[in-house]
């Protein structure tokens, strides 16, 4: 926005006159109702608002100001509103201030001055926006559409790089949701086979008997059903990728074909004769412990070697320190727009509650809840109720935060004694504290003197 837009709420036409000429320095937008005011507060986004508390159908009382208050902050949430007050009104600020309002200020005082308090309003809100930027700017993407600056997912982006350009064959081991699918599309755009297709199959969601045929392809005529000719993903994926997702749930003898396939590099349709060369890189992921079936016999060892000249393991989120926070502000604004709750922010207690949960559902789950609290937070702010996340309660959050802090103190009144040799003069300059205060964390730790 290039200029300050002031959204003016106010029924009186003098006032609204007199308000116009007075203001002419923003970018004056004018609504007598709530009807036009949140209109106006959809369309044009103000940054402040100046909101008459009494306006029709209840001009004497407030409810329909605080209506218009409320909806405009849900529309709205960073916006500052400020709070007109009359005679009769001038009680109310005090409430409207409760209720998410700005500043207030008396209809009857000159205009120079509520110029004064509208220009800080916007002064105001221009901070806070800068300030969410720097926090929520985050670092640059290191590898794109994965989001993650934990020491697990850098060491993860590390492999990937290194891995993408060999042309060998990678399985992807994660939980459900940790984001196989993602890497597997990642290893594919900084591959040399970025040109050439991603195709994607997933050997869980499709019955066996079909399977085959969106593997290798058909015939017209190879069996029942088959009205066309069809092309296999396998036979689509050259030059390319070839993603086969839940490759633990191949069925044996579809372990079999694989494998010569792998071996030979020519696929077959069923019902045909001809045998079709084709280049692929494969990567497979699954959720399953691969080595476990191969002992079981569930899955050929011969297979397992051919796919996994690479394997990599992919982190869950709770092993991803700081990431689930990364993860939840990235989603914010992601889905943010798209579910028309821009602006939305997540509250302190929320963000601990994201951070202590395990998330045994991994980053799926977090998407998931993460879009539930967008459509269901009331006011301007996710609270650890909208994501229904266990723990969530202020209590648990703070108790938590002690109990790190004084581990953490613990921690470096050891370290700082062992190195000093339990010589309390160096242990607190160590620890850059004075001696009397050094004594009292002795205490309070339990070390003896
Ligand atoms: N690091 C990440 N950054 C951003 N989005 C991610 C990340 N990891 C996963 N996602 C998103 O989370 C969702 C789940 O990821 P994906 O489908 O790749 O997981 P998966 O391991 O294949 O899960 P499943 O086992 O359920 O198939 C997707 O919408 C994906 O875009
Ligand atoms: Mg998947």
């Amino acid at each position: 926005m290039s200029e300050k837009t002031l959204l003016v709420v106010e029924d009186d036409a003098q006032m609204q006159k007199q308000l116009g000429w007075g203001l002419r320095g923003f970018g004056v937008l004018q609504a007598a109702n709530r009807t036009d005011a949140l209109a106006l507060a959809r369309s044009k986004e103000p940054a402040v608002v100046l909101l008459d508390l009494g306006l029709p159908p209840d001009p004497g009382g407030t409810s329909e100001g605080f209506a218009t208050l409320k909806g405009i902050l849900s529309l709205l949430p960073k916006a500052k509103v400020v709070i007109l007050t009359g005679q009769d009104t001038r009680g109310n600020a005090l409430d409207a201030i409760a209720y998410g309002a700005h500043d207030f200020h008396d209809k009857t005082v000159d205009l120079d001055h509520l110029a004064i308090v509208l220009e800080r309003a916007f002064y105001i809100g221009d901070l806070e926006a800068e300030n969410e930027r720097l926090q929520t700017r985050g670092l640059p993407e290191r590898m794109p559409g994965l989001v993650g600056d934990s020491p697990a997912m850098l060491q993860l982006f590390r492999t990937i790089d290194k891995t993408a350009p060999a042309d060998v064959s990678v399985v992807l081991l994660g939980e459900s949701g940790t984001g196989k699918e993602v890497v597997a599309r990642s290893l594919h755009r900084l591959s040399e086979r970025r040109k050439g297709r991603f195709v994607a199959i997933n050997c869980a969601a499709i019955p066996a008997p079909l399977l085959e045929a969106e593997l290798f392809g058909h015939e017209r005529g190879a069996f029942t059903g088959a009205f066309k000719r069809r092309t296999g993903k396998i036979e689509l994926a050259h030059g390319g990728i070839l993603f086969l997702d839940e490759i633990g749930d191949l069925p044996l003898d579809l372990q079999a074909k694989l494998l010569r396939f792998l071996q030979e590099r020519v696929v077959e349709r069923i019902g045909g004769r001809e045998e079709i060369p084709v280049d692929v890189r494969v990567v497979c992921a699954t959720h399953r412990d691969l080595e476990a079936l191969v002992k079981e016999g569930a899955f050929r060892e011969d297979l397992y070697y051919r796919l996994c000249e690479i394997a990599l393991p992919i982190p869950p989120l709770r092993e991803r320190t700081g990431d689930a926070i990364l993860l939840a502000r990235h989603f914010l604004t992601a889905y943010g727009r798209g579910l028309g709750r821009r602006g939305l922010r997540l509250a302190p207690e929320a963000l601990a509650a994201i951070d202590a949960y395990a998330w045994p559902g991994n980053v799926r789950e977090l998407q998931n809840r993460l879009k539930r609290a967008l459509i269901m937070a009331e006011g301007g702010r996710i609270g650890p109720g909208d994501l229904d996340l266990a723990g969530g309660e202020e209590g648990g959050v703070n108790l938590n935060l002690r109990r790190v802090r004084e581990e953490a103190e613990m921690g470096a009144l050891r370290r700082a004694l062992a190195q000093s040799q339990g010589n309390v003069s160096k242990t607190a300059r160590l620890l850059g504290v004075s001696r009397p205060t050094l004594y009292d964390l002795l205490r309070q730790h339990g070390f003896r003197g």
